[in-house]
């Protein structure tokens, strides 16, 4: 595996890579991560190393997707560890540019996406889908993927990211990959490395909120009760504040006060200095 940080060695690398060939023709998977990778991330790596003949995957712990009191130095950085587990998982390029090569003196562009980007996450963390829209699109154009793979854990970004390649044109296929879970139901993820012992035991309250919530829903109870109920759920196991718990269109992501056709059940809600998020499809 080829560690590469300027973007002129990745085009060449990449290009190298699709004149490689292979059974679908040097065909390329993206896999952009900020790095501490769990099983959530070795789910995207090798569903790509499926989609695709080769696969990249990028580490770029992004500023621009932090809001001023969040954890972006604090974030776990662990680059030498991801680099052992890419190569072990048949990665062909580890892409980890530095702040400089993606944000170049006097970097002024931004991405926003209008509608998917604005309740939920887009309320609670203003700014952050412009930094993950501007990142992804960066990256597309850096990396020139035929696949890009993000996961249904952080179900906003994949919405709203989907948005952003069709209304760009940008001829990337996305593809959402499943939620890993621990065998309690907690859903993976790096900020999981923030829980104390305690915390750890009390986030799995999460996963069964909203379990029951889409239970309920389904079993025809009233939306707004069941919502309530997870909230209920949530505060009793020491999470505060919620920050939401909606009902909501899987594809425009606006609120949904009945059950009529597919949905999603979204929550995101801090434990301690932990802002934990978590989904569920709800099908009536
Ligand atoms: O999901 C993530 O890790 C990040 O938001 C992403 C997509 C790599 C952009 O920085």
């Amino acid at each position: 595996m080829q560690i590469i940080r300027e973007v002129d060695a990745l085009r060449r690398a990449v290009a190298v890579l699709r004149c490689a060939g292979g059974k679908g023709g040097g065909t390329v998977a993206l896999v952009p991560t900020m790095g501490a990778l769990h099983g959530g991330h070795i789910a995207l790596v090798r569903e790509a190393r499926r989609a695709a003949d080769h696969l990249v995957a990028s580490i770029f712990v992004n500023p621009t997707q932090f809001g001023p009191n969040e954890d972006f130095a604090l974030y776990p950085r662990r680059e030498a560890a991801d680099a052992e587990t890419l190569e072990r998982e048949g990665c062909a390029i580890l892409w980890a540019p530095d702040a400089g090569t993606m944000y170049p003196d006097g970097h002024a562009t931004s991405i926003s996406v209008a509608g998917v980007s604005e309740g939920l996450d887009g309320a609670a963390r203003p700014g952050h889908f412009a930094g993950v829209a501007t990142i992804v699109t960066k990256l597309f154009n850096q990396v020139q993927p035929d696949v890009a793979l993000f996961g249904e854990k952080d179900y906003q970004q994949l919405a709203v990211i989907r948005r952003l390649a069709a209304d760009l044109d940008l001829g990337v296929r996305i593809i959402g990959v499943p939620t890993q879970r621990d065998l309690d139901g907690l859903a993976l993820s790096s900020r999981n490395f923030y829980l104390s012992k305690e915390e750890r035991r009390a986030a799995r309250a999460l996963p069964r909120a909203l379990v029951e919530a889409a239970q309920a829903i389904r079993d025809g109870g009233e939306v707004a009760a069941a919502l309530a109920q997870a909230r209920e759920t949530l505060v009793a196991a020491g999470f505060s504040p919620i920050d939401y718990v909606e009902l909501c269109d899987p594809e425009t992501l606006r609120p949904m006060t009945t059950l009529n056709g597919p949905a999603r059940l979204l929550a995101a809600a801090k434990l301690g200095k932990t802002r934990l998020i978590d989904n569920l499809a709800v099908t009536s």
